[in-house]
């Protein structure tokens, strides 16, 4: 169903609208928190203050910016179908604030949907996640509560977190209770708002005593409002916090698995997209997330396996570490490889070559450039001495932000036949559908010869490029070129 077409369910409050739109009313049958309005929290909460009336949703954050960009007609993150959402609910029953302290004091279920990036320093560093955010914020619950609460572990936390936040919130001198839940996000970004609408499941992990049990089940009735039962799965609490881990493992080394056979393709004369789909039409395996690229990016996939590699390694599992950490290398493996066969097929010289670059987003549908592979890839044509275009529909913002300060000649534009204009190659590097059909008969004249197309992503006809006159490079695949 379109986002359009969804009709929100009747609200029954009868409560009276300030003039700044926020309810007067306390009629609404729970107040939900969740800290921290990003990627996860935004749509997260919004989908549930949409599906739910009932319930007031407070969304805050500690960054002013993005508050007031979720209270505008700017929000903060692209993503399609958001908007109709947010304003579907905003001043209803969904509010963004700065207020950490009056949404704790006011909620019943505060979810905790902060950040937790690879740790840049100290022990763990590069590998264990930085939980400085998480933890601030179990301590700041812990400060303002006065009523007992359900405290749900939204952001992605390495298995055991919740007996901390148990430890931090339930240590001497507080008599509140607090149920520790865990409730991991699955949602993709480009496809949030499907994801969250109907997702495949819904994971609830509690402690297995009464209260956690009323926890869980407090919790499940609200995804139960628009998700069947049957797709609402609960666990141990444990279990929850680790099946994120290695649903993130799992998709990661599935496009790794992939992206090492394109390798394999490359030197053979075969074809990745024909393996990827005769083995995908097992059932077994399954055809989704086949497809060779030019690495795998996105603010999760690395963190998280390298979470579940230190765990591993922590626990004395050398091997079973060993054996996931090769999954990043592989990534990393992918991303070079792309650059150095650019190099050697454009003579062993990029100096002073103009390269544009189509895409930067770390996949389409999303301004998000968080691991990206095209930031490395940019970073290493750059140390080549190439001249970069780069061009992306919705993360050029992003994309100068990363760069800034980065040596070397960089110009950004929004239409890619300017951005390929006098350019001596074209990459693609992230999946936009525009990518697929761009007149390419232009993009061949207005460029330098010979003219070189490297597809990081396999989005165009390479036979019909190579017909226009393109050397044409796509991933696990043999090149096609005139020389
Ligand atoms: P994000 O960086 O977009 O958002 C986190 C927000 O938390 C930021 O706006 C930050 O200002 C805020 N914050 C940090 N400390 C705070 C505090 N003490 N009080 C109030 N606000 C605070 O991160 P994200 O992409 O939304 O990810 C959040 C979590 O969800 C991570 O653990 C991530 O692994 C997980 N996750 C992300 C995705 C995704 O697609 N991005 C999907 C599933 C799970
Ligand atoms: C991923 C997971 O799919 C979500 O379930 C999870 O909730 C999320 O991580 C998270 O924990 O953050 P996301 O990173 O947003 O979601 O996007 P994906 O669609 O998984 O793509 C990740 C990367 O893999 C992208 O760079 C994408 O281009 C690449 N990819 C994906 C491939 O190279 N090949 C494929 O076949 C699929």
């Amino acid at each position: 169903m379109g986002i359009t077409a969804m009709i929100r369910p009747t609200f029954h409050m009868s409560g009276i609208k300030k003039e700044n739109g926020e309810r007067m009313d306390n009629k609404f049958k729970k107040t939900i928190l969740c800290i921290g309005a990003g990627y996860v929290g935004g749509p997260t909460m919004a989908m549930i203050a949409h599906k739910c009336p009932q319930y007031k949703v407070n969304v805050v954050d500690i960054n002013p910016e993005r508050i007031d960009q979720w209270n505008s007609d700017n929000l903060p993150i692209y993503e399609p179908g958001l908007h109709e959402i947010v304003v579907s609910a905003r001043g209803i029953n969904l509010f963004f604030s700065t207020d950490v302290e009056k949404g704790i004091k006011e909620s019943d279920i505060i979810f905790v949907s902060v950040n937790t990036p690879t740790k840049t320093f100290g022990v763990g560093a590069g590998m264990a996640a930085d939980l400085q955010y998480w933890e601030k914020t179990a301590r700041q619950i812990r400060k303002y509560s006065d009523s007992p609460k359900i405290i749900v572990e939204k952001s992605t936390l390495p298995v055991k977190t919740a007996q901390a936040m148990e430890r931090i919130l339930t240590a001497k001198g507080k008599s509140v209770h607090f149920e520790v839940l865990s409730n991991p996000e699955f949602l993709a970004e480009g496809t949030a708002i499907k994801d969250l609408e109907t997702p495949d499941r819904i994971l609830v992990g509690s402690n297995e005593t009464p209260e956690g049990l009323k926890a869980r089940e407090e919790l499940v009735k609200i995804y139960a409002e628009w998700i069947p039962r049957d797709r609402i799965v609960t666990s141990n609490i444990w279990s929850s916090e680790l099946s994120k881990l290695v649903a993130n493992a799992f998709l990661a080394q599935r496009i790794s698995s992939v992206n090492a056979i394109s390798r394999l393709c490359e030197k053979t004369d075969a074809d990745i997209n024909e393996v990827s789909y005769a083995i995908g039409m097992d059932s077994r395996i399954g055809n989704k997330f086949l497809n060779a690229s030019v690495g795998f990016g996105g603010s999760c996939f690395q963190k998280d396996i390298l979470n579940l590699v230190y765990l591993c390694r922590g626990y004395g599992l050398t091997e079973v570490a060993d054996y996931w950490e090769s999954v990043v290398r592989i990534n990393d493996h992918q991303k070079e490889s792309f650059v150095l066969n650019m190099l050697t097929a454009m003579f062993n010289t990029l100096a002073e070559k103009r390269i544009c670059l189509l895409g930067f987003a770390f996949k389409a549908d999303t301004g998000d450039t968080r691991e990206t592979p095209a930031l490395y890839i940019a970073k290493q044509l750059l140390e080549e001495n190439a001249e970069l275009v780069i061009s992306d529909p919705k993360a050029l913002e992003n994309a100068k932000k990363d760069l800034k300060g980065v040596n070397g000649k960089i110009t950004y534009l929004e239409d890619p036949y300017e951005a390929a204009s006098g350019s001596h190659a074209v990459a693609i590097v992230t999946e936009w559908e525009e990518y697929r059909n761009l007149n390419y008969d232009k993009i061949y004249s207005s460029m330098q010869k010979p003219a070189f197309l490297f597809d990081g992503r396999n989005v165009v006809d390479h036979e019909k490029l190579y017909q226009i006159g393109f050397n044409v490079y796509p991933i696990g695949k043999p090149a096609l070129t005139h020389f």
